[in-house]
């Protein structure tokens, strides 16, 4: 029996040089496309080459006469089938054929509170190399499963450079940035690795943990701070995101830079203000930091002592590779390159734990438990799920779609870290999972994977080994639902979180 099906090519599944091919049923191909197609030809779903056909089964597959009208459908059409094909065994290609959504929009929007857009699971199940629509109507192809994902970030065929014409912008606002001069996360290499090896040593595993007492004495003095000005017991509620989550993480990129300690109560208000308020302010705020920061690198151009900045000055600076506005640069992007992830994956965290009590009571009674509640919640919330893009530079093949030269790409992060062929019962929040650092994608993959990323984890551990130790009775002040979250198309966060304790 033969199996005859055309895709349009527009929608991803199953286009390309597969877009229209007859396969012969009990025959062995090698085959690379999407999972679902291979499904609905016959191959067993998540794999990708050389597999049986699963006509020996004694699975029926829908034939397709030469002349139907039929012939074209889109993938939400395959996914049916494919489903179809994999409980009954049989399936009436008339009715599946009777709805053809729109492409969708990215980004996606969240419906619920912190949940990821319900899109990710969709696309995921039915089509996991996809076509989206972005704000200026241009299309690009969305990644959903972290085989794929991993595949394009590791790719030497992708770029990051967002002034690439193909680097997919997902608002208006990304037009501006590209005129702006790149930092190395929009470079590719070898200006790249040349940039980011000039801090590398500030941000490995080793030197996150020299910092470990630092972070310890940030987190326990805004602790402190906080019983001081509102008692052991506040009797009216506190929001955690101002006089907590929006203080700890620059306060401690401050200590890294070498700010001196008089200094930061008053740049980390203006970094809060940055990332919370009303448009002006932010800009008011951000001009602060900017002025602060010129002034500061210029003092260390003519005193270098033991910190990143002065590192970067008798390194690179002196040796020509670096001007004093380069590392004006480079430190305002250590300032707030992890900023927003950071204070939302501090708040998102309480509420998550506060959720499950359970895995709260555990961890209070064993702080130590710190770390893999870090990397359960780094998984399960993916706090920066929407920077993995790239332009394509060169005609390439990713997860057995071949894509284009200045073809779009987005990488879903957020979906790779609930990827149930990678993950185990994904939507659970579990702290006993068993992860290593590199199974979330949350700090992405590749070379551009986070610099920050041990930094940032020796941060969260000691955030949550030490909050719930220092406030047991740490709560929200209102319902999980009435809490202010960041607009739902962008990345997830909270912007506002009255708590009592
Ligand atoms: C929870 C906190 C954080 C999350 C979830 C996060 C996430 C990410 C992701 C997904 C990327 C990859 C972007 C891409 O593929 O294009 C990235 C890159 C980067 N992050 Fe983070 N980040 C966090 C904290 C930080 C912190 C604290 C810093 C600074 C100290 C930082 C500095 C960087 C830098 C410099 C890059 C660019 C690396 C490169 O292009 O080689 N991040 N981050």
């Amino acid at each position: 029996m033969d199996v005859t099906l055309t895709f349009l090519e527009s929608q991803g599944c199953g286009s390309g040089e597969y877009a229209q091919k007859r396969f012969k049923i009990g025959h062995r191909y090698s085959y690379t496309g999407c999972k679902y197609a291979d499904a609905l030809h016959g191959f067993e779903a998540g794999s990708r080459r050389d597999r049986r056909p699963r006509a020996d089964e004694g699975v029926q597959f829908p034939v397709v006469p030469e002349d139907s009208k039929l012939r074209r459908c889109a993938f939400p059409v395959t996914s049916a089938l494919c489903h179809a094909l994999r409980i009954k065994g049989h399936v009436d290609l008339t009715h599946a054929m009777s709805s053809q959504p729109e492409m969708p929009t990215f980004p996606f929007a969240r419906h619920e509170t912190y949940h990821p857009p319900p899109e990710n699971a969709k696309l995921r199940r039915e089509c996991p190399i996809a076509k989206v629509k972005l704000f200026d109507n241009s299309e690009a192809w969305i990644l959903m499963n972290r085989k794929d994902c991993c595949a394009a970030l590791e790719s030497e065929h992708l770029s990051a450079d967002r002034r690439h014409p193909a680097y997919p912008e997902i608002h208006e606002g990304g037009a501006k940035a590209k005129e702006q001069r790149p930092t190395f996360v929009n470079l590719d290499n070898p200006e790249h690795d040349e940039q980011r090896n000039m801090l590398e040593s500030w941000f490995t595993h080793d030197a996150a943990e020299k910092l470990r007492p630092m972070i310890s004495r940030v987190v326990e003095s805004n602790v402190d701070r906080l019983v001081k000005q509102h008692g052991e017991h506040p009797e009216k509620p506190v929001d955690f995101i101002e006089e907590f989550a929006a203080l700890v993480p620059p306060q401690v990129i401050y200590h890294v830079l070498g700010i001196p300690e008089k200094d930061i109560p008053k740049l980390s208000r203006d970094s809060e203000v940055r990332t919370s308020t009303a448009r002006d302010a932010a800009q008011t705020s951000s001009q602060n930091l900017q002025s602060y920061m010129k002034d500061f690198v210029h003092q260390r151009v003519e005193e270098p002592k033991n910190d990143l900045v002065s590192h970067l000055v008798v390194g690179p600076y002196k040796e020509g590779k670096l001007t004093e506005d380069d590392i004006v640069n480079l430190a305002f992007l250590v300032l707030v390159a992890g900023n927003a992830a950071l204070i939302n994956s501090i708040a998102l965290g309480v509420v998550t734990l506060l959720q499950h009590p359970d895995q709260l009571d555990e961890l209070k009674q064993t702080p130590s438990l710190a770390p893999k509640v870090t990397s359960e919640l780094l998984r399960y919330h993916t706090a920066s799920a929407l920077n993995s893009r790239r332009a394509v530079k060169e005609d390439t093949e990713i997860g057995g779609q071949p894509m284009k030269k200045n073809d779009k790409l987005i990488c879903s992060v957020q979906s790779a870290d609930r990827d149930e062929d990678y993950f185990k019962d994904p939507s659970r929040f579990d702290m006993h999972r068993p992860l290593n650092p590199a199974d979330t994608l949350g700090f992405g993959w590749g070379p551009h994977r986070c610099q920050g990323e041990w930094l940032s984890r020796v941060e969260l551990e000691t955030v949550f080994g030490t909050l719930f130790t220092r406030l047991p009775n740490l709560r929200l002040a209102v319902a999980v639902h009435d809490l202010d979250y960041s607009p739902p198309t962008q990345n997830v966060g909270i912007t506002k979180m009255p708590v009592l304790w």
